[in-house]
């Protein structure tokens, strides 16, 4: 009885933890395909700002997700200083949208 008691647990434990570890590792897979970390870290501003700044920054705007995901997309000057970002013209919407949702998630 012990030993298919804890195969089941076993069983069980193995199965969430794979699927939690699909979800974050998709994301964090397209980032760095996609290149954005040779810029960018989530805590400290590299050439580009820290991912958690930029969604402190637009926590409270509501349409932060689709307007940072325009700027991925043509590229951005000026609004963090003077290094602009080169535009990822050939990152699908989904993708740029998945992009941003993740930026946005190291809100404070
Ligand atoms: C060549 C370096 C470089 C790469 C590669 C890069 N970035 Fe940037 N990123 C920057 C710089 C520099 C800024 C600041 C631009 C400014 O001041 O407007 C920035 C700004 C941003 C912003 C804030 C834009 C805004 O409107 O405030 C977001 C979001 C962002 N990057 C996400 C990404 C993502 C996602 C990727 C990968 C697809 C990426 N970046 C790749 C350099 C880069």
């Amino acid at each position: 009885m012990k030993p298919r008691f804890l195969l089941a647990a076993l069983l069980v434990l193995s199965a969430t933890g794979q699927a939690f570890a699909q979800e974050s590792s998709d994301v964090a897979d397209l980032v760095k395909a996609s290149g954005c970390l040779s810029c960018h870290s989530v805590t400290e501003k590299i050439v580009g700002p820290a991912f958690k700044d930029v969604a402190a920054k637009y926590a409270n705007d509501a349409d932060a997700v689709s307007s940072l995901a325009q700027s991925v997309k043509n590229g951005s000057r000026g609004k963090w200083g003077r290094v602009p970002m080169p535009p990822h013209a050939s990152i699908s919407n989904e993708d740029l949208t998945t992009l941003t949702t993740w930026v946005m998630s190291h809100k404070p």
